[in-house]
């Protein structure tokens, strides 16, 4: 009985220790937040109709990187261009993973930056910053740490230059808070 109790522990601290190797990666099933979840963003490229652009499509829970398949949201190209979800309550975030615009342009990401907090001011950018993109290849999968960094809201940012933001997913890992302020 002792020993199952220890072996069952030992293997516990074996997954864990796994985890922490392979960074922020969230467990197979974890849920994803950010999914279907009310979004918003600087502005909408408009070309066939903004429907194909709008800032919900990077939260339609689909990782397609061809934004002709309607599945990514878009900005227009201009200064410092944003994108924001409102999680609906606050949450201690680990992960935000970001799938990269597969069919175009993928070097647009560069840089940009994700925050989490429950401030809307300046479009989330008095909010705590996780990180940035690094990896901007075509259809790239960032994951992002953010240290359980609180927040209702998860934002995303390209700083200091003119561009166009495109995001074929967006997906918030973490822990919902109760009672907590
Ligand atoms: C960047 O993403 C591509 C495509 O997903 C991947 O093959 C490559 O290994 C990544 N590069 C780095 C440095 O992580």
């Amino acid at each position: 009985m002792l020993w199952v109790s220890t072996v069952v522990l030992l293997a516990a601290e074996l997954l864990e220790g796994q985890r922490e190797a392979m960074g922020c990666l969230p467990p197979p099933g974890a849920r994803n937040w950010a999914r279907g979840r009310p979004a918003a963003q600087s502005s909408t490229y408009p070309q066939w109709g903004t429907v194909y652009s709008r800032a919900e499509s990077a939260v339609d829970g689909h990782r397609d990187g061809d934004w002709s398949h309607g599945s990514c949201s878009h900005t227009t190209r201009e200064r410092e261009p944003w994108w924001r979800v409102d999680l609906g309550a606050r949450y201690a975030v680990t992960a935000v993973v970001v799938k990269n615009r597969q069919d175009c342009c993928s070097e647009r990401i560069r840089g940009a930056q994700i925050q989490v907090g429950d401030s809307l001011a300046n479009h989330g950018r008095c909010n705590s910053v996780c990180g940035t993109i690094t990896n901007s290849s075509a259809g790239s999968l960032s994951i992002v740490c953010c240290e359980r960094r609180k927040g209702r809201y998860v934002s995303i940012l390209i700083p200091g230059r003119e561009e166009s933001l495109t995001l074929c997913e967006l997906e918030v890992y973490g822990s919902e808070l109760r009672d907590e302020c």
